[in-house]
């Protein structure tokens, strides 16, 4: 097992005694005010558009990411409109996927129409049910088409809001048309998913947050629910094997050891799933959530899988802090814009120093991460940067605009969508659509 070093301790152990030092002051005299907060720079990221930022960028971007999704399509074209319904219908019957998780959207004359079943009506509202990322969708999408801010041409989507670990994508069905997702797994079995990924709207970085680094805490920080993938079962011989609950088991270990120097990892439920070939043998506290600023109050920050992507890499990216990523299958629409000790450092899935699979490798990265802050406090400092710039591409303007550009490349595989639309729509209205 790895564990850090003196010199890490000892940096720690400085701040943890000026804690201490504090609380005894603050108990000596209890009209104290609480410790100063943090002096904190937020640089607003949320009215960044194509126009703000280089154009090679954001040509790059979409050539990393929207245009490898749709290389095996274009390998493929024509695509017949007509597959979209069946496609849907498939996913709805055979998938099991309810129409408030995956359904039909059409963009018409700048509306955008939610469908439910090809063979029913068309609606500017939100169906009644509806999962929180349509929702989100509706309210920053439909904004802007309402507005006439955004153009969007005429077209016709599955939009696929289930996390996706059915992977709906799997090169192993017979899919005639790529479905929208806001996730899917690259590297599996079968090969990589084909679904065409979009973001998720509801986790968006707003700002850049900046703190002063050598105020900041020397932990890997992470607050999250806990939640599961299973797939290292196999990999780790064990029982669930889930980073968030080891992780956090990890932090509580050392901190009943009195020696809680590395990870800060807390889970915002109570989990009672114990065992000792689980993933934490004993039940583990409960922690209050952490709003994404406070965040930035760490020096590395864990992004850990939750059922698959947790949607807040983007998020984390967003600060100045550096991005322990744990090494998965599963990425969101821009994770191909990232690459290890350029953008984040990756740990997990590593092998420990028998040859056995290792879950705790985590310490040895960290150690790693705070001698390279020792000796070349620059590279620290590019990788952040790094990090934050891709972060630029992810706010609200930027994430329309990846929507609009994956519409326009998408409808292009589909000679046939505009005649295609003309009698779809003549259908809707028949069947009674305000459209
Ligand atoms: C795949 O789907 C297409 C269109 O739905 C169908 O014509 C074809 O027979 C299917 N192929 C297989 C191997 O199931
Ligand atoms: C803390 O102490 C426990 C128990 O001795 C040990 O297993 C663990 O590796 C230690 N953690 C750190 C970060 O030193
Ligand atoms: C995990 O490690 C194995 C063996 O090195 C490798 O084949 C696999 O791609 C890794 N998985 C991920 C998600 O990194």
């Amino acid at each position: 097992m790895a564990l850090p070093r003196e010199l890490p301790v000892v940096v720690v152990c400085v701040s943890l005694l000026l804690d201490s030092l504090a609380s005894a002051v603050a108990s000596a005299n209890e009209q104290t005010l609480p410790p100063p907060a943090l002096p904190h720079v937020a640089a607003p990221l949320n009215s960044i558009s194509p126009w703000n930022i280089h154009t090679e960028d954001w040509e790059q971007f979409l050539r990393d990411n929207l245009e490898a999704d749709l290389k095996p399509w274009r390998a493929r074209v024509p695509l017949t409109s007509s597959e979209i319904p069946k496609l849907l219908l498939y996913y709805h019957n055979e998938v099991k996927l309810a129409p408030h998780i995956l359904v039909l959207l059409l963009v018409y004359n700048n509306r955008l129409y939610w469908i439910t079943h090809p063979d029913g009506r068309a609606q500017l509202e939100l169906p009644e049910r509806a999962s929180q990322y349509m929702h989100q969708l509706d309210r920053h999408l439909g904004k802007v088409l309402r507005a006439g801010r955004l153009q969007l041409p005429n077209v016709l989507f599955i939009y696929n809001t289930d996390d996706n670990a059915l992977r709906i994508g799997n090169p192993n069905r017979n899919i005639t048309v790529p479905p929208f997702s806001l996730c899917k797994s690259q590297g599996f079995f079968h090969g990589d998913d084909l679904d065409i990924l979009v973001p998720q709207m509801i986790a968006i970085p707003d700002a850049l947050h900046i703190v002063p680094w050598h105020l900041k805490k020397d932990l890997a920080f992470f607050r999250g629910v806990p939640s599961c993938s299973r797939m290292w079962e196999h990999t780790y011989k064990r029982e669930e094997a889930c980073s968030r609950m080891h992780l956090a088991y990890l932090s509580e270990r050392d901190r009943r050891a009195g020696n809680a120097t590395a990870l800060d990892v807390g889970l915002a439920d109570e989990y009672k799933v114990v065992g000792e070939k689980k993933s934490t043998p004993y039940e583990l506290p409960k922690y209050d959530r952490v709003p994404l600023e406070t965040h930035a109050h760490y020096k590395w920050l864990l992004n850990l899988e939750g059922m698959v992507a947790a949607y807040r890499m983007g998020q984390l990216l967003a600060t100045n802090s550096l991005v322990l990523h744990q090494r998965s299958i599963y990425i969101e629409y821009f994770y191909r814009s990232l690459r290890p000790w350029v953008h984040y450092v990756p740990f997990w899935n590593a092998t420990g120093p028998g040859g056995e699979p290792a879950m705790d490798d985590v310490y040895g990265v960290l150690e790693d991460v705070r001698r390279l802050d020792r000796e070349q406090p620059v590279r620290v400092q590019q990788i952040i940067a790094n990090g934050q710039a891709v972060a630029k591409l992810l706010g609200l303007q930027m994430r329309l605009e990846y929507y609009r550009v994956a519409l326009e490349r998408y409808k292009s595989l589909f000679p046939d969508m505009d005649q295609y639309l003309d009698s779809y729509v003549q259908e809707l209205r028949k069947r009674g659509s305000d459209i």
